[in-house]
């Protein structure tokens, strides 16, 4: 076990947590903007309230819950203590200096991530502390139990310019950490391949631009359709 512990302090098991997290989060943002988009039906949020509700309340779902909460920590955690490491790294000049080569979010990454991490924090007190703890409205729909109108909080929410501001923006720089996250998860892990490399680099570079495109556009089409 002591081997383990070691392995996951040292550089490559930190970089190897972060790569792995990395990609649980990344198939995260799939589901969570799959769902999200129920938002943007004419339905006056039935459709995203029961499915919320199947959300928070499957048992399965539930757990996977609780290991995404864990993931994020650990992301944020590790990805600090690395920047950390490396800034002394940095300033004792035994660290070879960014190259040109590297790109604005590779040299920038734990910076995106702090936004990131930020974001998240005004965005699950806005919803998902507002659906657990806060006082939502309970809405009954024929043929279910009544559920909580968690609709009501976006909307309500996205009625707000700033806040549909302050949403696009966030999801800049969650594009700029995708980019280079997405193809320096595979790299950790070893994947480096003639073939298939340029096939992941293109298909991060696409998911990266597709996902926070898709998050942004929500508050946006709430906003002026509203
Ligand atoms: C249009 C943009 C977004 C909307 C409308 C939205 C909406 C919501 C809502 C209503 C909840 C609480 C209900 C639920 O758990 O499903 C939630 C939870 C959450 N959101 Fe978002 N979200 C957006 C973007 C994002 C982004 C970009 C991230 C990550 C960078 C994110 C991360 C999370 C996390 C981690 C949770 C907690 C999930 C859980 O408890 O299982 N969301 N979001």
């Amino acid at each position: 076990m002591n081997w383990f512990i070691a392995f996951l302090k040292s550089s490559l098991g930190r970089k190897l947590i972060m790569s792995l997290t990395g990609l649980f989060l990344i198939m995260f943002l799939i589901v969570h903007l799959s769902g999200n988009f129920q938002l943007l039906l004419d339905d006056g949020g039935e459709k995203f309230n029961l499915y919320t509700k199947f959300m928070t309340s499957n048992p399965l779902i539930k757990t996977i819950s609780y290991l995404l909460y864990f993931f994020i920590l650990l992301h944020t955690i590790q990805g600090l203590l690395i920047w950390r490491h490396n800034r002394a790294a940095r300033k004792n000049r035994y660290a070879v200096p960014g190259t040109k080569t590297s790109t604005f979010a590779a040299r920038n990454m734990a910076y995106l991530g702090m936004v990131i991490f930020i974001f998240l924090v005004i965005h699950m007190w806005q919803f998902w502390f507002q659906m657990k703890i806060g006082g939502t409205n309970m809405i009954t729909y024929e043929g279910h139990e009544p559920v909580k109108d968690l609709y009501e909080i976006v909307a309500y929410a996205f009625s707000q310019w700033w806040y549909v501001v302050f949403y696009v923006v966030c999801m800049i720089f969650l594009g700029y950490h995708l980019a280079h996250g997405f193809q320096s998860a595979f790299q950790t892990l070893g994947i480096n391949h003639k073939k298939y490399t340029p096939w992941i680099k293109g298909i991060g570079m696409i998911y990266s631009i597709l996902v926070p495109l898709g998050f942004a556009a929500i508050p946006v089409i709430f906003y002026l359709s509203r």
